[in-house]
């Protein structure tokens, strides 16, 4: 363990924080749309299946050689075998290469804050969409803005930065994400919208839908890029890691059901379909706030409640490679800061240009964007995963037996690490290629 490392400053401070690294776009924007397009309710049982049984243990083991060696990513790979640094570097790699999307994103969600709270709504959110996410400086800023603003919080350290922001953003986004629910269950659609979130339709059950869930849930959780690893090596020594893994699964969970809660029913009162996409968020939902009574309000809260889901993600990425930037290369924070800010800032730039200039740069005929998206969720996500669990399994002597003891739960949790959980992923790594 290094000296001086930082520490939580209570327990709850460290589930915040982990939850805020997990309650992203993936939750708000991203978990809606994909159940809308798998069928709503049978896709929710499956995912909560996978992500109880399954998802939970490369979850624990991360935690585990968190609070084990008490350092980075790198350096934790290199401590259980020097052989495995480069993992480590593997890891960081798919870090440093989520936030050059998905901080292009987080540069819409300041933009579209700005539309409502300036009540400058357009008449046309299909049209608006394309033109604004057409342009090349504005997309282009507001992604390097949103950047700064996320890295502001790593930068002050982990107390005093990156504990305070979630302390603070978490339960006024929990309150916002309320309010919107609310509001939408009181709207014509809302009987529509529930029982299509909660009324099963088996005919969707297909091999296709449980890898999408299995993905989502390793999306939603951050696992397999070392930041569960490292909020984890903050965490104070009597913290239980089943209760802390299960207790961020809960919240994760309620929160993305929640979130439905909130879109369907606004979905089903305009009736829109409930697979629109990746659009749902952008050009359908501001749409239908456009013609809601207060305008305005809610869709400023909106987008004030996603733009804290992906800063507190931001924070957790952000951090996660700063981390092994000090202890690899003997840097400062606020200069590992700068270092890891400058690498995002110059691969996002591309990314934003997407959507204009660089629309006919395919790489695997994805624009650049989307072949971000699709490396790190698709393959990346779960070969880390996977690996992961491999070494965890196979390769860190008596991980189970030391930490769960001869317990029902340390034998299925053993069986579950070395056998099942590899061969699933494995599954999921040849469909996702
Ligand atoms: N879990 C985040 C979400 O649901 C996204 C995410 C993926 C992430 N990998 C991460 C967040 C690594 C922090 C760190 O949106």
């Amino acid at each position: 363990m290094e000296k001086d490392r930082q520490q939580w400053s209570s327990h709850i401070s460290f589930i915040i924080a982990t939850v805020g690294s997990a309650v992203g776009l993936g939750n708000i924007w991203r978990f809606p749309y994909i159940m809308g397009e798998n069928g709503g309710a049978i896709f929710l049982l499956t995912y909560l299946l996978l992500i109880g049984f399954l998802c939970v243990i490369p979850l624990c083991c991360e935690l585990l050689i968190g609070k084990i060696h008490r350092t980075d990513t790198v350096s934790a790979f290199e401590k259980i075998n020097p052989k495995f640094k480069w993992f480590g570097w593997l890891c960081i790699l798919t870090v440093l290469l989520i936030p050059c999307f998905y901080f292009v994103v987080g540069g819409w969600i300041i933009n579209y804050i700005w539309i409502f709270l300036s009540n400058n709504i357009p008449d046309n959110f299909t049209n608006y969409f394309s033109s604004f996410s057409s342009q090349t400086w504005v997309p282009c800023i507001l992604t390097l803005f949103f950047l700064f603003l996320t890295a502001i919080f790593p930068y002050k350290g982990v107390n005093k930065g990156i504990e305070k922001a979630n302390n603070i953003m978490m339960p006024m986004f929990v309150i916002m994400l309320f309010i919107m629910a609310l509001y939408a269950i009181s709207l014509p659609g809302a009987k529509e919208g529930l029982t299509f979130m909660f009324k099963p339709d088996f005919s969707q059950f297909d091999k296709q839908m449980i890898l999408t869930a299995l993905g989502q849930a390793l999306f939603t959780l951050s696992i397999g890029m070392g930041a569960v690893l490292t909020y984890g090596s903050y965490m104070r020594e009597d913290t239980n890691i089943v209760k802390s893994a299960y207790t961020l699964i809960i919240c994760d969970t309620l929160i993305a059901i929640t979130a439905g809660v909130m879109i369907f029913p606004i979905v089903f009162s305009f009736g829109v379909t409930p697979s629109a996409g990746a659009t749902l968020a952008f050009i359908s939902l501001p749409e239908m706030f456009a013609q809601l009574p207060f305008p305005t309000f809610f869709g400023f809260i909106f987008f004030v409640l996603l733009f804290f889901a992906a800063i507190t993600s931001g924070i957790s990425m952000l951090e996660t490679a700063i981390a092994s930037f000090i202890n690899q290369f003997k840097m400062t924070r606020e200069k590992a800061t700068i270092i890891t800010s400058s690498i995002i800032a110059i691969i996002s730039i591309p990314a934003t240009l997407s959507f204009s200039i660089l629309g006919d740069f395919k790489l695997l005929g994805k624009t650049f964007f989307d072949f971000l998206d699709y490396a790190t969720s698709n393959i990346l996500l779960p070969f880390n995963t996977l690996l992961i669990c491999l070494i965890a399994g196979w390769c860190i002597k008596s991980l189970w037996k030391d930490n769960f003891g001869e317990t029902f739960f340390g034998y299925a949790f053993n069986i579950l690490l070395k056998f099942i959980a590899p061969i699933v992923l494995i599954f999921v790594l040849i469909s996702g290629i």
